[in-house]
């Protein structure tokens, strides 16, 4: 009996701001980016994205602006590089009001805040959304939210992931062990039992607290765990914590090691590699011939602003790329912001070499990721062969024009998909974690 096609999971990538993976792009005539900062535009997407299936939307977030890039803040204020940066969270009662299925994975840093509040935020949102809310656990790679918060710097890299396991600890058993299942009665007795709710106590070298959490257990009682990093102490925390896992870099040859080496890190910690969702960056550009989608993308590349995108890569990796020549090749430079995205374009695939200006035109239309464009047939084929050379399980699509990208994956992309049998054909019930465990059997 031959097995049956996997199913490819599909995520739209986006941020509450102006200019989330693709620089300039809030110039181009159909993009309704400028919408940002009132709701019509989050509820249209909300509910174009449970049209196509999506297993959610994945809110990126940072707490302070890209001002690696020259030495300042300039750059970034005039691309508008993720800043103005507005509050993710704020976004997802409404979006989850017009949508039933949809899932929001939401990023949220545990640098600056105490896991009790970051505990009450996440649990109310679970109890508002019947249980469709991810956090993405990040320590943040940027100095200037640091400072921001009080602090001269960030922690140092791995110390970053040592603090977020304290973290864990603390977090994790707040939303676990606080309140029995039975703790609420709502009967003759009272509302809930004192019996049943327990205040946890934590000591850890960078964390105290004595706490019982201020929420009932929510629907998932524990938001979906999702992790982004890809060095050694990042897979090493997702392989302990992650039910998600996102990665990103310019092509196969650069993210097939990563997930290999994630699905050995799980069994080395005695989880099911399989068990664990890997979901690569990547923009789609789909039109009804290859050569349409071809005509669509030398517009949208006419429309990227290669400063912007060097400002984001300035950030991502901790290097001020404005001292580099636009025509020099990008090499390897350790710093403390993020390992993976210095690697992508350097000694993660040691037979392609990078000048700065070949990068800051690839991050120009969707970020690190690769773009697939083409017809649905064309953009299926590349997905398809992706997916099959890396052991991902989907997608965490990026945009170039919004909400136009996410229109065509929608109308034409996401048919084809399900024509070959690699896509679902509608919504499983239960909590975001239950949709993404289930295992859908495709014929
Ligand atoms: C697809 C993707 C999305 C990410 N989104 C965020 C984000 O929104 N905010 C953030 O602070 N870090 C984000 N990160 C960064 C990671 O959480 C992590 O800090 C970074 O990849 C560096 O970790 P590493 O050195 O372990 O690779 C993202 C990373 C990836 C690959």
């Amino acid at each position: 009996m031959s097995t049956p096609p996997r199913e490819i999971r599909l995520n739209a990538f986006a941020m509450h701001t102006i200019t989330h993976q693709s620089p300039g792009l809030w110039r181009h005539p159909r993009d309704r980016s400028r919408e940002f900062k009132r709701l019509p535009l989050w509820l249209d997407l909300a509910r174009l994205l449970e049209r196509g299936l999506f297993d959610g939307i994945f809110l990126a977030d940072v707490l302070g602006p890209y001002d690696v890039f020259g030495g300042d803040a300039r750059a970034a204020i005039r691309s508008g590089a993720q800043l103005p940066a507005h509050d993710p969270m704020l976004l997802v009662p409404a979006m989850a009001t017009v949508t039933q299925h949809l899932g929001f994975g939401i990023t949220a840093s545990l640098s600056y805040e105490p896991p009790y509040l970051m505990a009450r935020r996440f649990s109310t949102l679970d109890h508002l959304t019947d249980g469709r809310v991810g956090w993405n656990i990040v320590t943040g790679y940027l100095d200037s939210a640091a400072r921001a918060l009080g602090l001269d710097a960030q922690r140092a890299h791995d110390d970053r992931y040592a603090y977020a396991e304290e973290y864990m600890d603390a977090i994790l058993a707040l939303w676990r062990d606080s309140w029995a299942p039975d703790a609420v009665r709502a009967d003759a007795q009272g509302y809930a039992d004192p019996d049943r709710v327990q205040v946890i106590t934590h000591r850890s070298p960078n964390l105290r607290m004595q706490a019982l959490h201020l929420c009932e257990p929510s629907p998932q009682r524990i938001p979906v765990l999702y992790q982004a990093g890809s060095s050694s102490a990042g897979q090493a925390f997702a392989a302990r914590h992650a039910e998600c896992v996102f990665v990103s870099g310019p092509s196969a040859s650069v993210i097939a090691p990563r997930v290999a080496k994630l699905r050995t890190a799980l069994r080395a910690a005695g989880r099911d590699p399989a068990a664990v969702k890997v979901s690569a960056l990547a923009t789609a550009i789909v039109a009804d011939t290859d050569a349409e989608a071809r005509a669509l993308l030398d517009d949208y590349r006419a429309h990227v602003d290669p400063e912007g995108a060097l400002v984001l890569l300035s950030g991502w990796t901790g290097v001020d790329f404005a001292g580099i020549g636009l025509d020099d090749e990008v090499r390897f430079i350790a710093s403390e912001a993020g390992r993976s995205a210095m690697e992508n374009f350097t000694r993660a695939d040691p037979s392609r070499a990078w000048s700065v200006r070949e990068v800051a035109a690839h991050v120009g239309i969707g970020g690190a990721g690769p773009v697939f464009a083409g017809s649905a047939a064309t953009v299926a084929d590349a997905m398809e062969a992706f997916v099959d050379a890396t052991g991902i399980d989907g997608f965490n699509l990026a945009y170039a024009v919004l909400p136009e990208s996410f229109e065509q994956v929608v109308d034409l992309l996401v048919p084809e998909l399900q024509a070959r049998g690699r896509y679902k054909t509608a919504y499983t019930e239960g909590t975001l974690r239950e949709k993404l465990l289930r295992e859908e059997v495709l014929s």
